[in-house]
């Protein structure tokens, strides 16, 4: 825990650096075909909270300062690889960018802004790490406002609404392009496959919440694999992406073993916190409030953390959930029981043992500023209303 009174505000330690997150995102995302250009861009407008790139950020300075491997290749980038990373991958001027390695080797200024940045615990790889994981996250909001119907998000129109299926579709699958490139100019074999894994988990996650539960059933019963199987699915869709870009931050900074392990597991821990506090949020605030519509999940069809724990008390809900909430009066039955069980409290319960289990992961690392920050998020993760 942070000493008393000292402020451990996460957004300061890395604020210069998150400065030019979204300005070099846009630059990774340009496109000479101007409206995709302009679809691709869309949510690098609206205020996103970086959550992802915040935590690459901060776990990159937190495991600067620990134990390094002796004899693998050093701790500062070679040369070759900083001309690899600040390429410019793409130029808004041509429209096809067939084969980016034929780009100049030496970058305009104006492309290194932010990524060779003031921090000398944070390696540029890193930062160029901490864009790629918000590239994926936002190439996976662009498909999942197709999937959900979504009309908002980050109160304002989702890309879908604002452009169409089609096109929402497609930039979702450019920003994933761009951050393939992006990620393969790191030159990490090991960090591409994490990342290259994270996409497939993202996919395995959703599918897995096509389906409630593992079976097929018509009225299915509540039992310990219910909330096994949401967990699993829980971590696909959102943790995977945290503890492997935490992970492959730790990688990146050549890292010892035991080090890459505790970046890993309190990146896992933190993120099913994260997804479960989000799953109660959608029972628990309004849609001014978070953002984009709540109480969404019923409606959706998607039996979370809540409605398991009320189910496991009311087996009538199996009906329910057998058939996704989808009969007259479904959705308000099941709100009704949610809210008369302990569903909330026993899903925020879980949140802060995980909540608490990352916070215990980062132990063995050095006392820091960049690891109160960490700490920090675990607290802030808990607190979160949006
Ligand atoms: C938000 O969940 C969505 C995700 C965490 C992942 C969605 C993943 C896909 C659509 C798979 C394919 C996409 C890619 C790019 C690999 P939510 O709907 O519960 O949250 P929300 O309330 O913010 O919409
Ligand atoms: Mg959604
Ligand atoms: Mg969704």
């Amino acid at each position: 825990k942070a000493p008393p009174g000292v402020s451990v505000d996460p957004l300061r330690i890395v604020g210069k650096e998150l400065k030019f997150l979204t300005k070099n995102i846009r630059k990774l995302l340009g496109s000479g075909h101007p409206m995709l250009d302009k679809v691709a861009k869309y949510y690098t407008w609206s205020e996103g909270k970086h959550v992802r790139p915040l935590l690459v950020l901060l776990m990159s300075q937190a495991t600067a300062l620990a134990p390094r491997n002796p004899h693998t290749h050093s701790t500062s980038i070679s040369s070759q690889q900083q001309s690899y990373i600040s390429e410019p991958i793409s130029s808004p001027l041509v429209l096809a960018d067939a084969n980016p390695d034929t780009s100049p080797l030496t970058a305009p200024a104006a492309e290194l802004e932010g990524i060779f940045g003031e921090d000398p615990n944070i390696l540029p790889a890193q930062r160029r790490l901490a864009e790629i994981t918000e590239l994926i996250h936002t190439a996976s909001l662009l498909h999942d406002d197709v999937i959900d119907n979504a009309v908002t998000r980050r109160s304002s129109s989702s890309a879908n609404t604002q452009f169409g299926n089609k096109m929402a579709v497609l930039a979702g699958d450019f920003l994933l392009g761009r951050a393939s490139v992006a990620l393969a100019r790191l030159r990490n074999p090991e960090v591409i496959e994490l990342l290259a894994t994270v996409i497939a988990n993202l996919v395995e996650g959703e599918f897995m919440q096509l389906k409630n539960t593992a079976s097929d059933e018509r009225s299915p019963v509540f039992t310990d694999d219910t909330i096994t199987y949401y967990l699993q699915k829980t971590y696909l869709k959102t943790a995977s992406l945290i503890s492997k870009s935490c992970r492959a931050a730790a990688l990146l900074g050549n890292s010892t073993p035991d080090i890459v392990e505790a970046a890993y597991s309190y990146g896992r821990n933190l993120g099913l916190a994260f997804q479960l506090v989000d799953d109660m949020l959608d029972y628990t605030v309004n849609s001014a409030e978070f953002g984009k519509p709540a109480g969404a999940d019923l409606e959706l069809g998607l039996a979370t953390a809540p409605l398991l724990f009320a189910w496991k008390e009311n087996p009538e809900l199996g009906a329910l959930v057998g058939r996704k909430f989808e009969q007259e009066g479904d959705v308000e039955r099941a709100r009704e029981l949610v809210a008369r069980s302990n569903g909330i409290e026993q899903t925020r319960a879980l949140a802060q043992e995980y909540a608490d289990k990352a916070a215990a992961a980062i132990d063995i690392l050095p006392d820091s500023e960049a690891k109160n920050g960490l700490l920090d998020m675990c607290e802030k993760t808990m607190k979160r209303r949006k």
